[in-house]
């Protein structure tokens, strides 16, 4: 029995309870959620986008460039695999939407520009409008993703977005949305600010989403939002934090019949507050004040949201709003608008004049009216732009908008309805392994890294994409335009030299190089041409081009002209992890440290057999084809040996033995089938050397002592593996931790196939063994069981993105972070298995 599957039942069963008030009542009958230049659908937040391919007949373009990242380095910035495929016009080209249900809708728009080929997304300009209304104008994008999010009401129906290249430039876009709003979201009516009075005519307003904030509480994600809005903590935007404090009680908030609802705003933003920080003196008179900057010249709609959870009794609390010193509210008493319930939620819109400066500000003050302790409170804002009477949200140039009649031929696709009847268990399961993710991927996308930038030769050698590949597309080109000009890699290498050799291997000499600049690269530069290494050459170039993931090394570039075979890699600054275990003088790792880059070779390895239509065998996993790098973090390497695995449980494939000797599965060798649990048993050697820190086929000692597999697996049969491990270890495993270890080391080298554990398996034991480990240096090694739970979801949230790219699997999908490796359906599939039982 696997522990942490009844762990991971409890966890399950935990969690699902509190989440069931995620249910989104609302069901957008209108619900395009498109990938933009992907071949294959993508999930996100348990939503799926699809490949805009599949809707060829919502497009309408003169021409356009499906672009990939695949080759490219993905970086954090952009971890959502939206962002990983653009679609690229040279001249206004149109998407078209049939609209089931008329009324407002969002527009969500995502851009990351990234250089495909000779298109350098971040220099492009262009515009963006539907048939009534500009939504960007003259718009570029430098660095970093931009979703921009609007919402209007179509009245007709197609709604038609179209893409318009500014004058020789290029337009393009990631992924679109288009969905359904609930009607009473934006009513007609509202308040305005100068002179006070009331407004009507928000109907017809194209909004643009500058600001939402979530007052005195964290950011709130899209996920745990029944509009997938996300909502910004307040904390940078106030003015003198110090008089601000928050309070939270989100148990407290109390919806009510004819309030707002939770589509007007999560109880995660209505139960949590801003408020003066009066400190304890009756006499506090100041006000607490937000600053947003915007753009000038335009109206804003400004919604207020407030809700009373710190009241103990009704009219205890009164309080000024002023939005530019202008009154907003004056002596509000929250208590006595929803019939006297306490905790109401309640919202109000503001509409300004247009801005003569570019700052809003939003200040909330004690009223006259106060009776004991003054106080004022604010718990959610919305600022959102108003279209102008040239009926744009831009201030560029004018441009003209979509034009109604269109082109004769203009098709309009059939779309497959929304599903509707998605099991709500199976979302809620989503949406809460999806909460932190999501949350951690919004801080983060405020920094990027930028590609490393490689010189493309021309292509004056021949191209190895027409011998290599008998790929036809456009996208499938980009996996081959990262040749090297050999002159840049003699230049990086300093013309070969000897002492940059960094490795030695049955290929060819590895040399420590730095391109020009800067990025430190590994080249290994292949014996002169023979068949043989040709083919390993080959591979390792289709493998990583293929596969890109945190825990296996990535592919800078290769170089084959004037017959070289050249590889150009990622610097691993601490090479293998066989050389920390034994035959150098580098320090010993901790159990810890073991334990880690074991879960992150397993989880590169598992990304391998999983994460790909077909299986992908890497067929030669050993301590010294694991790489780790500054911060001792793993990735596998060596891809040359590696084969396309059967599909699961169907054929096997035959072909001759390779591998490295102490490493090779007994049945592979005598019944040459090649199954993804060859790597398993090889990877359970590893485990194995790295416990006892020696190497796996050591000549020197006694004879039973020669083979480590051997000799390990008869003190693990006796349940006495301690007296073998590293002697730097002794007495710093916990035992719980050395015996999940070791049985899953076991397990590995189970004599059939069949018996070992999957990666995934393997990956989840080894997880968990350093759980065990943690619970000790944590905490109070009696510690309860409910304070591992505690401690392991973090771990089970730790899923990477780059496997989505490749799976069509909703819950592999919806992970965006890159933290690791472990896909999001195997975490599902355990979960559903455990409850079965
Ligand atoms: C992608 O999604 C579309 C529409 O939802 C569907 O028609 C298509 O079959 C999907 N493709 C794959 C490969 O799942
Ligand atoms: C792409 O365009 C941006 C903006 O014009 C420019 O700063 C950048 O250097 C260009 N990058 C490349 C690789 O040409
Ligand atoms: C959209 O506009 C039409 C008329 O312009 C109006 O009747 C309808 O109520 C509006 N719907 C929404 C949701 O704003
Ligand atoms: C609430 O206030 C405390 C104390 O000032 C602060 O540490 C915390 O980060 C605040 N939380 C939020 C969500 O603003
Ligand atoms: C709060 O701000 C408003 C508007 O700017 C101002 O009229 C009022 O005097 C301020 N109150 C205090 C106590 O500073
Ligand atoms: C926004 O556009 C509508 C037309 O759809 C127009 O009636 C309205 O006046 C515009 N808004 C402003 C603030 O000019
Ligand atoms: C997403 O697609 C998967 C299969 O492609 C399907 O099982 C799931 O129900 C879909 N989810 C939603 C929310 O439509
Ligand atoms: C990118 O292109 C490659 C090669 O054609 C393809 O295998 C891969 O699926 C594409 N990635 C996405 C996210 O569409």
């Amino acid at each position: 029995m696997w522990d942490f599957r009844e762990l991971g039942l409890f966890i399950c069963a935990l969690s699902i309870l509190p989440l069931v008030c995620f249910s989104a009542d609302f069901v957008p009958l209108d619900n395009y959620l498109i990938d933009c230049g992907a071949s294959s659908n993508t999930s996100i937040n348990t939503r799926n986008f699809t490949a805009d391919s599949f809707y060829n007949n919502f497009i309408s373009t003169e021409q356009d460039i499906l672009a990939n990242t695949s080759l490219k380095s993905i970086t954090s910035s952009s971890d959502s695999p939206l962002y990983q495929t653009a679609r690229i016009f040279t001249a206004p080209s149109k998407y078209t939407f049939p609209i089931n249900q008329r009324g407002r809708h969002w527009i969500r728009l995502y851009f990351f520009p990234f250089t495909y080929e000779k298109y350098n997304l971040s220099a492009a300009k262009f515009a963006v409008t539907t048939q009534n209304y500009v939504l960007l104008s003259d718009f570029s994008v430098q660095k970093n993703p931009v979703m921009k999010e609007y919402s209007l009401n179509v009245t007709s129906d197609t709604l038609v977005i179209t893409f318009a290249p500014s004058d020789n430039s290029i337009a393009f876009v990631n992924a679109i949305e288009v969905v359904s709003v609930p009607d009473d979201l934006i009513i007609d009516d509202g308040y305005t600010l100068n002179p006070a009075g009331t407004y009507s005519g928000l109907w017809t307003q194209a909004l643009e989403t500058v600001f939402r904030v979530n007052m005195g509480g964290p950011t709130v994600s899209s996920a745990s939002d029944t509009l997938q809005r996300t909502w910004v903590t307040d904390k940078e935007f106030l003015i003198q934090a110090n008089l601000a404090s928050n309070f939270s009680n989100i148990g407290a908030v109390k919806y009510v019949n004819g309030g707002p609802t939770e589509n007007s705003a999560p109880p995660s933003v209505y139960g949590t507050l801003t408020q003066m920080n009066s400190a304890g003196d009756p006499r506090s008179n100041f006000n607490v004040t937000w600053q947003f900057v915007v753009e000038p010249h335009f109206q804003y709609l400004i919604r207020l949201h407030f809700c009373d959870i710190i009241s103990k009794r009704l009219n205890e609390l009164y309080f000024n709003v002023y939005i530019n010193s202008w009154w907003a509210a004056k002596d509000l008493d929250l208590s006595t608008i929803n019939n006297n319930v306490l905790a109401a939620p309640f919202f109000k819109d503001l509409i300004t004049a247009p801005l003569a400066s570019n700052k809003v500000f939003v200040s909330i003050g004690p009223s006259d009216l106060s009776s004991d302790y003054p106080n004022a409170i604010l718990n959610g804002l919305e600022i959102m732009k108003m279209n102008n009477s040239e009926r744009s949200l831009s201030s560029s140039t004018a441009v003209p908008l979509t034009s109604t009649s269109g082109s004769s031929h203009k098709k309009v696709g059939i779309i497959v309805g929304v599903s509707l009847g998605a099991l709500l268990v199976v979302v809620l399961v989503g949406v809460f392994f999806f909460l932190r993710r999501k949350r951690r991927l919004l801080e983060k996308q405020g920094h990027s890294k930028t590609w490393i930038p490689i010189s493309i030769n021309d292509g004056t050698s021949h191209t190895m994409g027409s011998k290599y590949s008998n790929a036809t597309t456009a996208s499938a080109a980009s996996n081959f335009g990262y040749r090297i000009p050999f002159a840049t890699v003699q230049e990086a290498t300093n013309n070969f030299d000897e002492s940059w050799v960094i490795g030695i291997g049955g290929f060819g000499k590895v040399y420590k190089g730095e391109l020009n600049d800067g990025t430190k690269v590994a080249v290994k530069r292949g014996n002169p041409r023979s068949q043989q290494g040709f083919v390993e050459f080959k591979t390792e170039i289709e493998m990583l081009s293929q596969f890109r993931h945190r825990h296996l090394v990535s592919l800078i570039g290769y170089c084959d002209e004037k017959n070289e075979m050249i590889l150009i890699y990622e610097y691993m600054e601490k090479g293998t992890l066989k050389s920390h275990l034994y035959g150098s003088d580098l320090p010993s790792l901790s159990w810890k440290e073991r334990l880690e880059i074991c879960i992150g070779a397993a989880r590169g390895l598992h990304y391998l057999h999983t994460g790909y239509s077909k299986a992908v065998i890497h067929r030669d996993v050993k301590s010294a084809n694991i790489l780790l790098d500054e911060n001792l973090m793993a990735k596998v390497a060596d891809f040359g040996l590696s084969k396309t695995g059967p599909e699961i449980d169907q054929t096997h494939v035959s072909t001759a033995v390779k591998g490295s000797f102490g490493y090779l599965d007994p049945e592979y060798f005598r019944r040459q089938q090649l199954t993804e649990k060859s790597d398993v048993y090889s990877f359970g050697v590893v485990l194995f050397e790295v416990l006892c820190a020696r190497p796996v086929i050591d000549p020197t000692l006694p004879r039973e002592m020669v083979n480590l597999a051997e000799w390990t697996m008869k003190w693990q049969k006796r349940g006495q593996l301690e007296q073998i491990i590293d002697p730097t270890l002794a007495g710093k495993i916990r035992p719980d931790s050395l015996r999940k270890f070791g049985e899953t080391a076991e397990k590995c080298l189970a004599d059939f196939g069949v018996d070992r554990p999957s990666m995934g398996d393997v990956l989840w034991n080894l997880e968990y063994a350093l759980q065990l480990q943690e619970a000790v240096v944590q905490g109070d090694p009696e510690e309860n069981s409910t304070n591992m739970i505690g401690e392991l979801s973090p771990q089970v949230n730790n899923f990477s993105h780059e496997e989505v790219s490749v799976s069509a699997t909703q819950f592999e999908a919806s992970s965006l972070d890159d933290l690791s490796g472990v896909s999001m359906s195997r975490v599902f599939s355990q979960l559903v298995k455990s409850e079965g039982r």
